[in-house]
């Protein structure tokens, strides 16, 4: 088989235009529709379906396929993710939002003692034991089934392009297959199972930046789903490779998993936030649940963070009191929630945040059994996120992942695309925190059929009816952290979307109980501060890569986050 990089002779028009688009795109408005995603290329993709007279379910649909292939470390067509559409009213039409949950499912084998007989702890992050049934393909083809408006062999083309023609290596891919390759040197069984990626897709070490780099193999598979829409993956070619490669190595994965994979539809977790209404993803994602507790609990403080500035130690320390509680909560009570039993309504009541905001002490913070309520007792690489805003102000807001980078590393042979290791977001080993550091309870064991917690959080913020911002991030827990400083950004301190992600921003999860400043934090008056309230600190390289559109009275302002060098696209 040939190689899947190549040196693609740049005769390509739009490649060399995606390229030198790069800087400056986010400085501007953009007056009519804007899409945000963490590649130029992927940003560019959803545009160019606007302007072919699509919406914005094409534009998201287009550009998360794009991502597939220009990203192929952090999300794809072997993961899962979660969307939010909001169609505004018009004069015939109420107003509608719609939750659309692709997330990976445990195939039928997996069992809530699966992890725990294969006495493998790296079972669930490496190799064909550690990948869910991938929703992804299903999830787009859905939403645009049922709410875009171009066809599927329009959208998926700027994927089959990139895929086919090549696409630039930047900063962040060839980071990434850097410290891919010292964990291939530090650990050989990793070697094995990522064999295709080191030699084909890494080519051994040799993609420098600036490269450009195609994968014909996942054209194919992109070409395949373009003519006969989900069935070549969910039945198709497609999904004999995929059960193949699980059968000739042990894998969960079958057909009849592939065959019996069904998207779920729901309606968005609906809060308030300063007048505004904030439409967020329902379980299993725990997002949509942890950031309308921390709204909750900061409006309930809103005295004290009004009169604290950016950053300071009074509005670091608050918020990160509303992240521990939200934190603690999400390792008790979130799962999937149409397998056990999710408290919603009494984790957002007005009761349970009057009492758990007036728990918070502005003198000190506490030990971590005084958060949440109780019964008993990385890195961003796998994951992306899009924003899209069209000219009729119906917004995208969609989060997707194959969990770490690259996944499990297997990737399917043929096709060219690496499958998730989504299994890990379960409870794999009770008592035992995952890749993230996240603690879980037994409601988030495996089950058949059942969809792994995760913190992606789609967020789409409503004045009136209209949508004013539309967020979301990658980074496993950092997603919920991230994305809530930024929609925060811009709402308490008025910054540009731009300014709002490029801010620096801190971590509490709770467990562990550290609170990490971003390492290029300037001020260490600032930890030294916290410090004196009781909070261990320590630093960490990222929190989290958030992409953020906002409507402005100048026009629709958008920013992907520098941190991993993406670029909006609009018009
Ligand atoms: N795989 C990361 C998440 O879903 O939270």
């Amino acid at each position: 088989m040939s190689r899947m990089i190549g040196v693609v002779v740049c005769v390509v028009g739009w490649l060399i235009t995606s390229a030198a688009a790069q800087p400056g795109q986010a400085a501007g408005a953009y007056q009519h529709a804007a899409v945000a995603a963490d590649h130029v290329v992927a940003s560019e993709a959803g545009v160019e379906m606007l302007k072919l007279g699509g919406n914005a379910v094409d534009a998201a649909v287009a550009t998360s396929f794009c991502l597939s292939v220009v990203r192929p470390y952090s999300c794809g067509i072997g993961g899962g993710g979660f969307m939010l559409i909001y169609i505004p009213g018009d004069g015939d039409n109420q107003p509608r939002a719609v939750a659309i949950n692709y997330r990976e499912t445990a195939p039928a084998a997996v069992g809530p003692d699966y992890y725990v007989k294969l006495d493998d702890k790296s079972a669930s992050r490496d190799g064909h034991h550690a990948a869910g049934v991938p929703g992804t393909v299903a999830g787009l083809l859905w939403a645009l089934e049922h709410y875009g408006t171009l066809d599927r062999k329009t959208v998926l083309a700027p994927a089959i392009r990139a895929a086919q023609l090549g696409f630039v290596a930047d900063a962040d891919h060839v980071g990434l297959l850097d410290s891919l390759q010292r964990r291939f040197e530090a650990d050989p069984k990793l070697a094995v199972s990522g064999a295709y990626i080191r030699h084909q897709l890494y080519r051994d070490g040799e993609v420098k930046v600036g490269d450009t780099i195609s994968n014909p193999a996942q054209a194919r598979a992109l070409r395949l789903i373009a003519q006969h829409g989900a069935d070549a993956f969910y039945r198709g070619e497609i999904a004999d490779a995929i059960a193949q490669t699980m059968q000739a190595n042990g894998g969960p994965i079958t057909k009849q998993d592939l065959a019996s994979y069904t998207v779920r539809v729901a309606e968005p977790l609906r809060g308030t936030f300063q007048g505004l209404d904030v439409l967020s993803m329902p379980p299993p994602s725990s997002g949509g649940v942890a950031m309308q507790q921390i709204f909750g609990l900061l409006e309930r403080h809103f005295k004290q963070i009004g009169a604290s500035p950016h950053n300071s130690p009074a509005y670091i320390h608050l918020l990160v009191e509303a992240m521990k509680h939200a934190f603690a909560d999400r390792a008790e009570w979130l799962a999937d929630a149409d397998f056990v039993d999710v408290p919603i309504e009494r984790l957002l009541s007005a009761a349970y945040l009057n009492e758990r905001a007036d728990s918070i002490s502005m003198q000190r913070t506490n030990e971590s059994q005084f958060y949440g309520s109780r019964t008993a007792g990385v890195e961003d690489g796998g994951t992306s996120h899009l924003s899209v805003i069209d000219a009729n102000g119906m917004a995208v807001a969609c989060t997707e992942t194959i969990n770490l980078s690259y996944g499990s590393l297997v990737v399917v042979p043929g096709f060219g695309f690496a499958l998730n290791n989504e299994m890990d977001d379960f409870t794999t080993i009770p008592g035992e925190a995952n890749a993230f550091g996240l603690q879980q309870s037994d409601r988030n064991l495996p089950e058949p059929g059942k969809r792994p917690l995760s913190s992606m959080s789609p967020t789409i913020l409503l004045d009136d009816g209209r949508v004013v911002l539309v967020a979301g991030a990658s980074g496993g827990p950092r997603i919920i952290t991230a994305t809530t400083q930024c929609i925060l950004n811009c709402l308490l301190f008025d910054m540009t979307p731009r300014q709002a992600v490029a801010a620096l921003r801190f971590h509490h999860q709770w467990m562990p109980n550290v609170l990490q400043f971003e390492s290029a934090w300037p001020d260490p008056a600032v930890p030294s501060a916290l410090q004196q309230l009781g909070h261990e600190t320590g630093t960490t390289g990222s929190v989290g890569v958030v992409q953020l559109i906002r409507v402005t009275p100048e026009g629709i302002r958008a920013a992907s986050d520098p941190r991993k060098g993406g670029a909006p696209a609009g018009y």
